[in-house]
């Protein structure tokens, strides 16, 4: 999408946690964002996300959420925050919690890998993403995207 930019925040300390937020502007207009942020409870990254309605199914969402993952498991952004707020907390899983009617969500989640977990409440289920399993994919569809010249 040529109009589309992805701004990050860079990390931000808040109290006793850390987020890392991406947002998406089109014509230079905020039109959604993806937030990473540090889940005590779970020990991991949770990651939100959400986008204007009128400007849904134009795949801002997965644009964000593929430069948010690159960002937490390629790059490590997070890896430092989590060392200082708290012992335990991983940067090798990811989680999503997505209301069961959520199509749109749903759907995103597994194109990128996601895993279905237990369901987290009775309305909603929890989305998984381990770093390892990020990486395979990742470098499954590496080799299967064309050459370029020069390459
Ligand atoms: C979920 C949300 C972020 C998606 O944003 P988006 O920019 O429209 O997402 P994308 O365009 O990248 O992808 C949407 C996908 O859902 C599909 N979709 C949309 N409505 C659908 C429906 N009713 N049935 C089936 N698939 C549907 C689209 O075809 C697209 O799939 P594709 O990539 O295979 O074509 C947006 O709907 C939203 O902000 N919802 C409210 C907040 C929310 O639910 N956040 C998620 C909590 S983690």
């Amino acid at each position: 999408m040529e109009n589309l930019r992805i701004i990050s925040s860079g990390v931000k300390y808040e109290f006793d946690t850390a987020s890392l937020t991406l947002r998406a502007d089109m014509f230079q207009t905020p039109v959604g964002y993806a937030k990473a942020h540090i889940d005590k409870w779970q020990k991991c990254v949770a990651i939100d996300t959400a986008v204007l309605p009128e400007c849904r199914n134009q795949g801002i969402a997965s644009s964000l959420l593929e430069t948010l993952l690159e960002k937490v498991f390629v790059d490590g952004e997070m890896d430092e925050a989590c060392q200082r707020i708290g012992t335990g907390i991983e940067t090798n899983r990811v989680v999503l919690s997505i209301g069961l009617s959520n199509i749109p969500s749903r759907k995103i989640a597994t194109k990128m890998g996601f895993k279905e977990m237990e369901p987290d409440s009775h309305d909603s289920m929890e989305y998984s993403l381990t770093k390892e399993d990020y990486l395979n994919n990742r470098k499954k569809s590496q080799s299967k995207s064309p050459k370029t010249l020069g390459d």
